[in-house]
């Protein structure tokens, strides 16, 4: 395509729409939002987008109903507006926990917004360290899955003085804290959650491998209630490790989450900018680095035809 990408941003996230806009060297494209009285939106493309490579940015922050919505009358709009090709950017997917049917007779939602974004007219997906990966394959789109791994790796880089160890929440989480742990270069302890009694919530037990004395990074792909990454560090801190801090690719940072963290043992939390950060939920323990170098590099290489493959996220 010899046109350059058009960036389009919705309401989520405008800021990381503006920089990842300005890492390509455009300006985010022109759209109109209105919200009538009866809670209708209307979204009107006043950018030239014929035959145009578009994609547009949004992430799930509340409200995260209507950023869906926003989302799917957006991709709508543009083809009508006579897109070439429409690109859904989505760092943090909305529903990205409801992959499943846990449950008899609940939705399998991440599954139904697959659906929804290919009936609007998104012709491919960019996503980010998805929950699970069998949401990729809710898609009969093209779907590429990136991983932020390595820009937390790369805020994280030795800049702790003496040995350490990233520690996975749970056997799950071993595989994607393998690589991280790869890639720093430093080894990987993995926690043991068991049931206990009838209670539905696994607890901590135990650790596979050695935190003693160590300082110890625990790694999850998203940070919500923080629950699971508190549980861990008050876990590794009994076990003996010398200190604890945390990386999470979605800082979702729900209810009492930045409160938790202030009283916890936790030395410090790395998260990414896939989800905007309120000012009251922002804290001196709470570090974030952007993506926006990453899904420019994305978004070029789609537009380019080229490979992401290197950027991929194996989980
Ligand atoms: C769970 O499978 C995920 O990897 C995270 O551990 C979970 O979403 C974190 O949620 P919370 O912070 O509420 O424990």
């Amino acid at each position: 395509m010899s046109h350059p990408p058009v960036i389009i941003s919705g309401s989520s996230h405008p800021t990381l729409a503006a920089t990842i806009a300005s890492h390509l060297g455009v300006a985010v494209g022109r759209v109109r939002f209105n919200r009538f009285s009866n809670e209708n939106v209307k979204v009107c493309v006043e950018e030239n987008v014929r035959d145009r490579d578009v994609f547009v940015v949004q992430t799930s922050c509340p409200p995260v109903n209507e950023s869906l919505m926003e989302t799917l009358i957006l991709v709508d709009a543009l083809r009508s507006a006579g897109a070439g090709r429409v690109t859904a950017v989505l760092p943090y997917y909305p529903y990205v926990r409801s992959d499943k049917q846990d449950e008899p007779g609940v939705s399998i939602t991440a599954r139904l917004v697959a659906d929804l974004l290919a009936t609007a007219g998104a012709q491919r997906l960019l996503a980010m360290d998805l929950h699970s990966p069998q949401i990729h394959g809710f898609f009969r789109i093209p779907v590429d899955h990136i991983t932020a791994i390595s820009v937390l790796g790369g805020a994280l880089v030795a800049d702790t003085p003496g040995e350490r160890v990233v520690v996975a929440t749970d056997i799950g989480e071993a595989k994607d804290a393998g690589r991280f742990a790869h890639e720093l270069g430093i080894p990987l302890a993995v926690i043991d959650k068991r049931r206990v009694g009838d209670d539905e919530h696994a607890v901590p037990q135990t650790i596979v491998g050695d935190v003693r004395g160590r300082h110890a990074l625990i790694v999850d792909d998203e940070i919500a209630t923080g629950g699971t990454i508190l549980e861990a560090a008050e876990l590794v801190m009994r076990l003996g490790a010398a200190s604890v801090e945390a990386a999470a690719v979605h800082g979702v940072l729900s209810g009492r989450a930045v409160e938790r963290i202030r009283a916890s043992s936790l030395r410090r939390l790395v998260i990414t900018d896939s989800i905007p950060l309120p000012e009251a939920k922002r804290d001196p323990r709470i570090a974030v680095v952007t993506i926006a170098g990453l899904l420019s590099d994305a978004i070029g290489r789609i537009h380019r035809g080229d490979s992401v493959a290197h950027l991929a996220s194996r989980r």
